[in-house]
């Protein structure tokens, strides 16, 4: 769960201070993936020894007995910024040259979010293979057997400094060369070679970028479950167009011939590329890429083959097509916001209308009359004669699914039931050939998600995927599937993904009900309900400023509880999970109809308690709890249905927060806006950090 970004321009002259701009900025890109401590790597043409008295950031200088200059690797505790802090003053103190042009460089950089070891320099990437840093490594991924590797690295002589699964990588990289070039003599070892032996012996996950100060000017990159893109970006300016027309990689024009100038990034996602270039290579897992002398070529990793009578293997080089990025800059901008949490919540009636875009179809009295998903067409009749629907995800993305049961249940006629991922595998619960899986996931690369996913699939399930990133691991290995389309989500805590996860899989139960003449009314009301439900959102985030003056009230509270129960009892799990993952305030999402079992006795005149009463089949039941929270002198905030403020609560007088009703299915999207804000509110004013919560990072790509 860290951020990997790596930049190499070649043929195309790029001052050091400008080299070092990108590599921090695609860092930055890259911080909500992890953010306690950073590294980068860029090379040291001038100097061999760039540091008379290294810092403990700035690694010791190299042997003299490799290629090249040695790079320099500078590496901080803490965010980005402290990383770019700390590199301007190593280099105003070493009197490196920031002016000094490079025609080629290639350099790599990493945000961690820490597995293994403690947020320090000498746990942070890039690790490297010893002093003299001639093989580099940054990850993002767990590496299994690391212990194993470790133990084997030292009888052979290698120390250790970090705590790290990561620094067996390197130090393995240096082993494999050392040894081929004892074993192959004058036949030198290539550096696609040393990775592909390297890779052999690693288990786990990962994405890797490779640097060496044996293959000067060279990059690997190579993935297994962990996600890598490629963006390339060619300086030409009429090939740069052609790209546009026909993106081919396998075209030998573009990539395979060296001399084009070029600019070339590896990042473990879009958000870092898409300011520079849209054409990307989403790595697959086993590919390993090779940059060298202007060149892309793709191997195919296949560990079946093993080394033949000590050669080492040279894998079969593959051809891959390029693609366009559907993505703008400016959708991972904040604007005029101050956080991405705010900017995501503010646009969500544009990420619903574009979740809906094309999908919604029109009847004969230009009213939309049905839904078309793309990705399930084919798949519809296998959904409804399956014998049941298990919703599978983590967090928030479980909370939406949990949302959109009650709708699936009643337009399918189809059990469904809830897993949350790591429980499932934890327990090997039952799943079928005969079940449909549906795996919910905004990043689309959750290590537990995909977990349940080779779980589901290995037991013949057909695996549904609803997740936000085009390419994700969880939307390559489903059967089929739905984007949410919801843009880019940078905050760290998810809200417009979650509505519009909610919308799909609303359109999903409309899909899986298709003509069905009994349910005929209740699906158009609810087609319609949809239709209108980016302008009910709109009208809800109206309730900002009133959200910001609750806020103020709760700022001192150590605890909120919040009752949901039908449809809304997911609001009250995902607004108590908002409040408790950036405010850092203990938050409870309670089912209404269980208060009476235990959770009563919490309920005095000081805790606040949230109670969501909107008008569903449920509304009299919530107000029977209100009345017995009101008897017990509960604290109480009560959501309504515009015009019940008055009627919900009589005989007493209580915090009211009033919202647009909408179609009961789709309430949970409207009333979960208001604990949004409100959770947002609350973060800013007790002074926390919004879009980078303690200890969290956006997609937990391990377990
Ligand atoms: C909470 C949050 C997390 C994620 C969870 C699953 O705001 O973002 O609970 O929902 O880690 O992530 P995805 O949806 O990427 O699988």
């Amino acid at each position: 769960m860290c951020g990997i970004f790596a930049y190499l321009n070649y043929g195309v002259n790029r001052e050091r201070r400008y080299i070092l701009q990108v590599l921090f900025n695609g860092l930055r890109r890259l911080e909500y993936r992890g953010y306690d401590s950073a590294g980068i790597c860029i090379d040291d043409s001038s100097s061999p020894s760039p540091s008379p008295s290294p810092s403990p950031s700035l690694l010791p200088s190299p042997s003299s007995s490799v290629n090249g200059c040695p790079p320099l690797v500078f590496r901080q505790e803490g965010n980005i910024e402290s990383l770019v802090k700390s590199v301007y003053e190593e280099v105003a103190e070493t009197e490196l040259n920031l002016e000094e042009s490079f025609s080629i460089h290639a350099g790599i950089a990493h945000t961690r979010w820490a597995t293994h070891g403690e947020p320090a320099p000498r746990n942070s990437h890039p690790q490297t293979s010893g002093a003299g840093n001639e093989f580099l490594v940054v990850h993002n991924g767990v590496i299994t057997n690391y212990e194993v590797l470790k133990e084997t690295l030292i009888r052979h002589g290698f120390t250790f400094e970090s705590e790290t699964d990561t620094e067996v990588i390197p130090k393995l990289a240096k082993f494999v060369f050392d040894k081929a070039n004892e074993e192959e003599g004058d036949q030198p070892v290539t550096f696609s070679q040393v990775v592909v032996e390297v890779m052999r012996h690693l288990e786990g996950a990962y994405a890797l970028i490779f640097k060496s100060q044996h293959y000067p000017n060279e990059l690997i990159a190579c993935k297994r479950g962990s996600p890598l893109l490629l963006g390339v970006k060619l300086l030409h300016q009429e090939l740069n167009e052609d790209l546009n027309n026909g993106p081919a990689l396998h075209d030998d024009k573009f990539l395979s011939k060296n001399g084009h100038p070029k600019e070339l990034f590896l990042s473990s996602d879009a958000n870092a590329i898409v300011e520079h270039t849209k054409k990307v290579l989403m790595i697959e897992d086993g590919e390993v890429v090779h940059l060298k002398d202007g060149a892309v070529s793709i191997l195919k990793f296949d560990n079946a083959k093993g080394r033949n009578g000590g050669t080492y293997a040279r894998p079969a080089s593959v051809q891959r097509a390029l693609s366009i990025l559907e993505m703008e800059v400016e959708q991972i901008n904040k604007g005029n916001y101050e956080h991405y949490m705010q900017k995501e919540i503010h646009e969500q009636p544009e990420s619903l209308t574009t979740t809906m875009r094309g999908r919604l179809i029109r009847g004969g009295s230009c009213k939309a009359k049905s839904v078309l998903l793309g990705g399930l067409k084919d798949h519809l009749k296998t959904i409804r004669r399956s014998r049941r629907i298990v919703f599978i995800g983590c967090g928030t993305s479980y909370n939406a699914a949990l949302a959109a049961r009650p709708i699936l249940e009643e337009l399918s006629d189809l059990p469904v039931t809830m897993e949350i991922a790591s429980d499932l595998v934890d327990r090997q619960a039952p799943i079928y050939r005969e079940d449909t899986a549906v795996f919910v996931s905004q990043s689309g690369e959750t290590a537990d998600t995909l977990q349940a996913l080779e779980y589901a699939s290995e037991n013949g399930a057909l695996c549904v995927g609803i997740t936000n990133t085009v390419g994700s691991a969880i939307a390559r290995k489903t059967h089929c599937g739905v984007h949410i389309n919801a843009g880019a989500e940078i905050g760290v805590a998810s809200t417009k993904a979650y509505t519009s996860q909610i919308v799909v899989m609303a359109m999903l139960a409309l899909a899986i009900g298709g003509d069905t003449i009994s349910t005929q009314a209740r699906r158009e009301a609810i087609i319609d309900g949809l239709c209108d439900l980016p302008n009910k959102v709109r009208e809800v985030l109206k309730l900002d400023q009133e959200m910001k003056v609750l806020a103020k009230q709760l700022i001192a509270e150590q605890s909120l509880l919040v009752f949901g129960r039908g449809y809304n009892y997911a609001t009250a799990l995902e607004g108590a999970l908002k409040v408790k993952e950036v405010a850092l305030m203990h938050s409870e999402g309670i089912l209404a109809g269980e208060m009476k079992h235990g959770p009563l006795a919490l309920v005095d005149e000081n805790l606040p308690i949230l109670v969501i009463a909107t008008r569903d089949a449920c509304f009299s039941k919530q107000q029977s709890v209100i009345q017995q929270l009101h008897a017990r002198k509960g604290r109480l905030i009560v959501m309504c249905s515009k015009g019940d403020a008055a009627s919900i609560f009589p005989g007493g007088s209580c915090r009211v927060i009033e919202v647009p009703q909408v179609e009961d299915c789709l309430q949970p999207v409207i009333n979960i806006v208001p604990l949004q804000l409100l959770a947002y509110h609350l973060t800013v004013l007790r002074g926390y950090n919004v879009d980078q919560p303690r200890n969290l990072a956006k997609s937990v790509t391990t377990q």
